[in-house]
């Protein structure tokens, strides 16, 4: 059989081929089983039409072509098996291949991010996770997700339940009912702890617990205690970027569940207690363009100083090479900047650099960036800080895998 039509036989809706194709590639290098399995798409069947289409060489080898396309590299015996969802450029990824884990599927719906993905870790991600069958994902020992925050409906409170249909965490859980990995990561904004006056994450820790995961907090808490109760008690899951050695002033909650009753507690990682500084960040020779245009940087100033008038916060924030740490990036930064403004001394201040972007979020300076600036700050600002990640990692590595 060709090998586009063995694609459309386990293909979701809104994935790309290239979804499809760059799993199995990966899957057939490391030996791990793969999407769709199923008796009409064999392994047999995928050599054959992988070969058919040149991916594979005639001896089953994988082509030097295609060893660059997907990031092959030399097989080890992977530690542990992780899936990577709501997987954006792949941060929570880097931290995890860090400790020896392999990623064996990964789901992002949008398309310049799922290039940037494609770019720097030789896999496709596959589409919207609301349309792919949780019994085609491989068996994984944890699962990633850095979901986007929705309300849930207040309905199921009355009947005792927590009801999370319609939600993106819903298809988190429903992945996690099936699968049943042995950790699951969610990572969040900390404004998680206060959404819907806490009723989110009551929902999301009661939900767990049904599934039979548990977490730091006590199971009688959460099943009885009070949304304010739960705040509380969660406060310490999240991590500041700075303790981890980044000058960003970034705070994430990281909620690490685990089932089987492997361990009773958690130990989150401690902060590191390196001073940070801005300069370790910051571009030798950054070009003029990023310097902010004389409208804009006196818009940033009126508004400052209306904001000040109506005592409501504080604008833009400027910073320079002694300064500790910046602001929170975020995906709006390409808009106007003001959240991170550098000092340049007499000239008007500039934005940072895409390469001080990857930078602040921890990633590597090799990692390769989209190639419209907008589309690079979205990535970096909706993405994790790495270093945190990779702390985490490295606990739930030793700790419970
Ligand atoms: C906060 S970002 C996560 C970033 C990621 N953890 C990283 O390290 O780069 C959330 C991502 O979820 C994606 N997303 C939202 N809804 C989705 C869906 N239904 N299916 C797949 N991806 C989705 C968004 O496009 C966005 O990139």
């Amino acid at each position: 059989m060709e090998l586009k039509q063995l694609i459309q036989e386990v293909k979701p809706e809104g994935s790309e081929d290239e979804a499809v194709i760059s799993q199995w590639v990966h899957a057939y290098h490391g030996g791990f089983k793969y999407f769709g399995q199923s008796r009409k798409v064999t392994r047999v069947k995928i050599k054959k039409a992988l070969i058919g289409e040149g991916i594979l060489k005639a001896d089953g080898k994988i082509s030097p072509k295609s060893k660059k396309k997907y990031g092959i590299k030399p097989r080890k015996a992977p530690k542990f098996k992780f899936i990577d969802l709501f997987a954006g450029i792949g941060g929570m990824r880097l931290g995890f291949q860090e400790h020896g884990g392999v990623c064996v599927f990964s789901s992002e719906f949008e398309k310049n991010a799922q290039e940037t993905y494609f770019e720097n870790h030789g896999d496709f991600p596959f589409g919207d996770i609301t349309k792919i069958n949780p019994t085609a994902i491989p068996d994984h020992d944890v699962l990633l997700a850095g979901f986007p925050c929705q309300p849930f409906s207040h309905a199921g409170l009355k009947l005792g339940i927590a009801d999370t249909r319609g939600t993106l965490f819903h298809d988190i859980a429903t992945i996690l009912e099936t699968k049943k990995p042995k950790v699951a990561l969610l990572e969040n904004v900390k404004g998680l702890l206060s959404h819907d006056k806490g009723f989110t994450l009551q929902t999301i820790l009661q939900r767990m617990v049904q599934l039979g995961y548990q977490c730091n907090i006590d199971k009688t808490l959460i099943i009885n205690g009070s949304p304010r109760q739960l705040q509380e008690a969660a406060k310490h899951m999240v991590l500041r970027s700075i303790d981890f050695g980044v000058p960003q002033n970034r705070q994430r909650i990281f909620i690490v569940l685990w089932r089987d009753k492997k361990i009773h507690h958690f130990k989150y990682p401690e902060p590191l207690g390196i001073q940070t500084r801005v300069g370790d960040i910051l571009e030798d020779n950054p070009q003029q363009k990023y310097t902010i245009s004389d409208k804009l940087w006196s818009g940033h100033r009126k508004r400052k100083d209306q904001n000040r008038i109506n005592g409501k916060g504080f604008g833009f924030g400027i910073v320079n090479a002694e300064s500790k740490y910046t602001n929170t990036i975020s995906a709006r930064y390409y808009k106007d900047g003001s959240e991170i403004l550098v000092d340049q001394g007499g000239l008007n201040p500039r934005k940072i650099t895409p390469l001080e972007a990857a930078r602040l979020q921890g990633f590597p300076d090799d990692f390769i960036w989209n190639k419209s600036n907008v589309h690079v700050y979205k990535q970096f600002g909706n993405s994790v800080t790495v270093n945190v990640v990779k702390a985490v990692a490295e606990e739930i590595y030793k700790q419970i895998l």
